[in-house]
């Protein structure tokens, strides 16, 4: 899709998409460099309403200083069609509202895809920022919303070479692809400095004895379908967690899914450990605070492979695959996947060395956001160099 530079109005006016809670520390710096460019470009913030939870959402927008969002499409949970359709109706009327010159959107969420749909279907141009990651796995419902936003977004923002690699092979054009580092490490340089320390999570008694006595601490966190919604995966995530924490206290922050299906499958008496701390969602800073001090964190997250890499500390994923390679070729991060055997290897190698050193993958430098919208802007006056 070209840009008609004559018809363009200026102000430029980005609809930038929020939805679930892996988003919020992704858009905040970009809306921060939006700004910083002065009145040439106009954000108008939508929140799908994904995530709804205080605990998943509105302590994020505090910690991050994001601006309340204009518009709120209060969406909320449901199967992945309902979600996405439901995202797909309410923000086609904010497009006929508003129409913008572009939508940016950000990660792999279902709310990700579903607007970019309907914007480009509508015949506004999308910009992809965190495109072009790629775990080869299409039983992930993420990475049909990254293959799929990536095809039709204009304009591609990528965090790592393999990401070019990867669009490139699926027939995107280069003029469309830039590589600029990753939004989310800017939001962590930003924060470090506020980051809670683990003495003022656990400041309730009982939290507090629970470190005493202890070199340190581990963090786990889990929310993948894969490893929670079934009853036999999630026993054998939780009983990997308890051996370990035999050896290095664990301290398990719980997304809302998992916490139901511990529930729902009758789960908490095997998780009813004095080693192993099970705390609700935490906030932005609390979780930086969490990870920045810990010996090891395990986790089946994107975002927290990255984050661990860019704090320096060891990370086992507890996946087969990652789509973000770079964190284990240069990074902190071991793929574990759910097999016992390997995981308490990996474990013990890290209690015993302190794990891989890893360094700061390129362009990780707290500089993505500023680069985006430079480009975005460039891009929205000029169209593509080269074409
Ligand atoms: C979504 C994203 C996932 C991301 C994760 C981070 C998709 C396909 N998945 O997964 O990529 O890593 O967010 O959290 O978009 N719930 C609450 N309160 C909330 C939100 C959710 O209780 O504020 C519970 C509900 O029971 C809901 C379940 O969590 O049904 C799943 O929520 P959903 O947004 O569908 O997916 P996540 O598992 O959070």
């Amino acid at each position: 899709m070209e840009i008609n530079k004559s018809s363009a109005p200026t102000p430029y006016s980005i609809l930038c998409v929020v939805g679930a809670r892996p988003n919020f520390m992704k858009m905040a710096p970009i809306i921060e460099a939006f700004a910083a460019l002065g009145p040439e470009i106009n954000v108008c913030l939508v929140h799908t309403g994904q995530h709804y939870d205080v605990a998943m959402n509105h302590q994020y927008f505090e910690a991050l200083g994001i601006p309340q969002p204009d518009i709120n499409l209060d969406v909320g949970s449901g199967s992945h069609t309902t979600q996405t359709a439901n995202v797909m109706l309410r923000f086609e009327s904010v497009l006929d509202t508003k129409n913008p010159s572009a939508v940016l959107v950000v990660g792999d969420v279902n709310s990700t895809l579903a607007c970019a749909l309907v914007a480009v279907k509508k015949g506004i141009p999308v910009i992809h920022v965190e495109a072009g990651l790629r775990s080869f796995d299409r039983a992930m419902p993420e990475e049909i919303n990254r293959v799929l936003t990536d095809q039709i977004s204009e304009l591609l923002f990528i965090t790592e070479r393999s990401g070019r690699e990867n669009l490139l092979r699926e027939g995107i054009s280069k003029h469309r692809i830039r590589f600029v580092g990753n939004v989310m490490i800017d939001t962590l340089h930003h924060n470090l400095k506020k980051a809670v320390p683990v003495s003022k999570i656990l400041k309730n008694s009982d939290s507090e004895k629970f470190l005493t006595g202890h070199d340190g601490y581990g963090v786990l966190t889990a929310h993948r379908p894969s490893n929670v919604d079934d009853p036999d995966t999630l026993r054998s995530l939780l009983e990997i967690a308890i051996k370990i924490s035999a050896q290095l206290p664990i301290i398990f922050p719980m997304h809302p899914r998992t916490r139901d299906m511990i529930q729902k499958f009758g789960l908490n008496k095997i998780l009813d450990v004095p080693t192993v701390l099970q705390l609700p969602p935490m906030g932005y800073l609390e979780m930086l605070g969490l990870m920045k001090d810990a010996r090891v964190v395990l986790t089946d997250s994107g975002g927290i492979q990255e984050e661990t890499t860019a704090l320096g500390v060891p990370c086992i994923t507890l996946r087969d695959n990652t789509e973000r390679p770079i964190t284990v070729d240069e990074g902190t991060n071991t793929i574990a996947g759910l097999d016992s055997a390997k995981i308490l290897t990996i474990f013990d190698e890290v209690m015993l060395t302190g794990g891989k050193a890893g360094r700061t993958p390129e362009l990780w430098d707290g500089q993505a956001s500023t680069r985006i919208a430079a480009e975005v802007l460039d891009w929205l006056k000029n169209g593509y160099p080269n074409k």
